[in-house]
């Protein structure tokens, strides 16, 4: 079943989730002394950033906790719908942070996963382990996609890669572009996986990921499935408003 906390606002939604992640931080780094972050883009995570960045430095261990995207936009870092500007804006220069390596969209993308996925080796607790993040930070579009696994994209099937350059064409991404994520395999492996999930269009793509029949490749957020972890689904009224219908 599920694991679903429904708030009636993003604002409550945001507030809720901020203070879990830095509570969840603070037991990473007390037990084994870094705590690595994936976070996600788009526009939900947004106010959850500002709310860390009022809360301040001493909210949490900053110099133990490291931050990394879990997929991102094959555009400059200082480019408007950068998934890395959004946080810099919102979170990194606010409070200074600069334990962070974002994926590089300004580069030819499979170059960009090659070099992220060098980048994770150190998150590997074994050389033949994948790497394992204490915290994963999702959301889900209208389309049921997460990360940038879009529908009937071939990162969906890329199951031994940790990052992949996924060619996508859709409504979504203005047309046919390549984004960077990290595959399900990787997002999977981490000890805590939260989406955050707001807004009446989620509500049918919600309905379907949850309650709908298994069909990943047309909506892969039904592809997270923590191996071991735990996996909460933070939602807003709107965006829950179909999870108790019967069809
Ligand atoms: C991205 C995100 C993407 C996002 C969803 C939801 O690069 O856009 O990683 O997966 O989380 O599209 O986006 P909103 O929060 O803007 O609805």
């Amino acid at each position: 079943m599920a694991d679903i906390r429904p708030f009636d606002t993003i604002d409550a939604l945001s507030v809720a989730a901020a203070e879990e992640l830095l509570s969840i931080a603070a037991e990473a780094v007390r037990e084994r002394g870094v705590c690595h972050v994936a976070l996600s883009g788009g526009s939900t995570p947004k106010q959850l950033f500002q709310i860390l960045a009022r809360l301040g430095r001493n909210a949490a261990p900053w110099e133990q906790i490291h931050l990394w995207w879990g997929d991102e936009r094959t555009v400059a870092p200082d480019h408007a719908d950068s998934n890395f500007k959004m946080t810099k804006d919102a979170l990194l220069d606010p409070l200074g942070l600069i334990n962070f390596q974002r994926i590089e969209g300004e580069l030819d993308p499979t170059e960009a996963a090659s070099k992220y996925t060098a980048a994770l080796e150190s998150l590997r607790p074994a050389k033949d382990q994948w790497p394992v993040f204490d915290y994963v930070m999702l959301g889900m579009g209208p389309d049921g996609h997460t990360a940038s696994l879009f529908p009937n994209t071939p990162a969906l099937d890329a199951t031994s890669e940790v990052v992949v350059a996924n060619p996508v064409d859709s409504p979504l991404t203005k047309g046919p572009t390549t984004r960077i994520t990290m595959t399900a395999s990787t997002l999977n492996w981490a000890r805590q996986i939260r989406f955050l999930i707001a807004g009446a269009d989620k509500a049918e793509p919600l309905w379907q990921v949850l309650r709908g029949a298994r069909d990943p490749k047309t909506y892969p957020s039904q592809l997270i499935r923590p191996f071991l972890g735990h996996l909460v689904w933070y939602v807003d009224k709107a965006a829950a408003a179909k999870l108790d219908e019967a069809r």
